[in-house]
């Protein structure tokens, strides 16, 4: 490796002459009041230690990443990422990650919610060498979440729980957004994430093909001061996208995955409206079949429209277009199901094979061209 003079053990900061330990990256959108406030606090905090703070800025309409070149022309460890036309937490925070050289990453938001006091602590723990990653935590004892509305914690507990589905590693508070990690770390992982949404550290963990060394620090999760949380459904949506994408480890598109889980679920309200039809009010196997067939179809059609293809969404009178170009879809979908079924039967596969195979001919058929046509999305993803 070529070496130039002065920099062998990392980069430089132009001021000091020290090596840079530590990066701080801090995702932004619209946080314009917040960003002078937590830039006094990081550089008490961090009096003593080699730092610099990464702004990476989604072009927030209210100016945020000028308020940071404004006050980076007097400190030069300030710098801004200003992404334009992009939106995304997680991605904002890899890109932030892989603009330094400095040893420690460490990720915070910049609505003073995170104790930055604590970022001592956690650097403390990372030098010592024997870990991978710190993680603060609102869950452990000395931890808390503050004054966290209950509809929110108890989200946040949901898919704290979910996160054990694909993380090696045991977290106390997987939703965590702030937290420190080696730069090798995370250049273990880094090509492997998802970068879908806002959870980055179980994006991270889940990624590793080992169990990371942990430290957890317990802080409380403070109340934003300006501006207001970016959390929508829509974060819950994309968190279900990532830990999907983290279970099929990629192989299978994560919108054709949400595609059968919807399917999946449209077989047990099928098959409850037929129980109750035929079974409990006596009808024709035939009209119980039938109507059952059509109540699935639609239940199908609106889960996909929330969930498969949120960002198509159709609304009015395209729900209505799209509704009707489902049905049509499915319908073609059954028939091509039972032919290659009925096909791969007439050549002595066994009947299990046969069937099952027509159900996947059918629903890659249905996804096709229901994505095509009632969504109409083009290219793949
Ligand atoms: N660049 C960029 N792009 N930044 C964003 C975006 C985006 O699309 N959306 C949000 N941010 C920034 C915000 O400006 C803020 O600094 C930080 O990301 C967190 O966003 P909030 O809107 O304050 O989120 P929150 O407080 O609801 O959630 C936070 O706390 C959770 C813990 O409960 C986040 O840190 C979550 O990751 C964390 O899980
Ligand atoms: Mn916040």
């Amino acid at each position: 490796m070529a070496s130039f003079p002065g920099v062998e053990h990392g980069a430089t900061t132009g001021m000091t002459g020290q090596t840079l330990e530590l990066a701080v990256i801090i995702p932004t959108y619209n946080e314009r009041s917040n960003v002078p406030l937590l830039v006094e606090r990081l550089k008490n905090a961090l009096d003593g230690v080699s730092w610099e703070a990464i702004f990476v800025d989604d072009d927030s309409p209210d100016g945020t990443a000028d308020v940071v070149r404004e006050l980076g022309v007097r400190e030069p460890r300030l710098r801004v990422l200003q992404r334009i036309g992009r939106r995304g937490l997680a991605s904002a925070c890899v890109e932030g990650m892989l603009a330094t050289s400095a040893r420690f990453l460490a990720v915070m938001d910049a609505d003073l919610q995170h104790d930055e006091s604590i970022l001592p602590v956690m650097l403390a723990a990372i030098r010592r060498g024997d870990v991978d990653l710190v993680v603060a935590t609102r869950n452990a004892s000395g931890g808390s979440k503050g004054d966290f509305a209950r509809k929110r914690a108890l989200l946040s507990d949901f898919g704290a729980k979910l996160s054990g589905v694909v993380c090696k590693t045991r977290l106390s508070d997987p939703m965590s957004g702030f937290f420190m990690l080696t730069r090798s770390c995370f250049f273990e992982v880094v090509r492997k994430m998802s970068n879908t949404g806002f959870k980055i550290l179980v994006d991270i963990v889940a990624s590793a093909d080992r169990k990371l060394r942990l430290a957890e620090v317990p802080y409380t999760f403070g109340l934003r001061q300006h501006g207001e949380s970016k959390l929508d459904v829509n974060v819950g949506f994309e968190y279900l996208y990532l830990v999907v994408d983290k279970l099929t480890h990629g192989l299978v598109p994560v919108r054709f995955a949400m595609f059968l889980l919807v399917g999946g679920s449209g077989l047990l309200v099928h098959m409850a409206v037929l129980s109750f039809l035929f079974v409990v009010l006596h009808a024709q196997f035939l009209i119980g079949q039938t109507v059952a067939t059509v109540v699935a179809m639609t239940w199908n059609f609106f889960l996909n429209n929330t969930i498969t293809f949120r960002d198509a969404r159709l609304h009015g009178w395209k729900m209505l277009r799209g509704l009707l170009v489902f049905y049509l879809a499915c319908s073609f979908g059954a028939l091509t199901n039972i032919t290659v079924a009925q096909f791969a039967f007439g050549h002595a596969w066994p009947w299990v094979l046969a069937a099952i195979t027509g159900v996947i001919v059918s629903s890659v058929w249905n996804f096709a061209v229901s994505s095509i046509f009632a969504w109409q999305r083009k290219g793949s993803g």
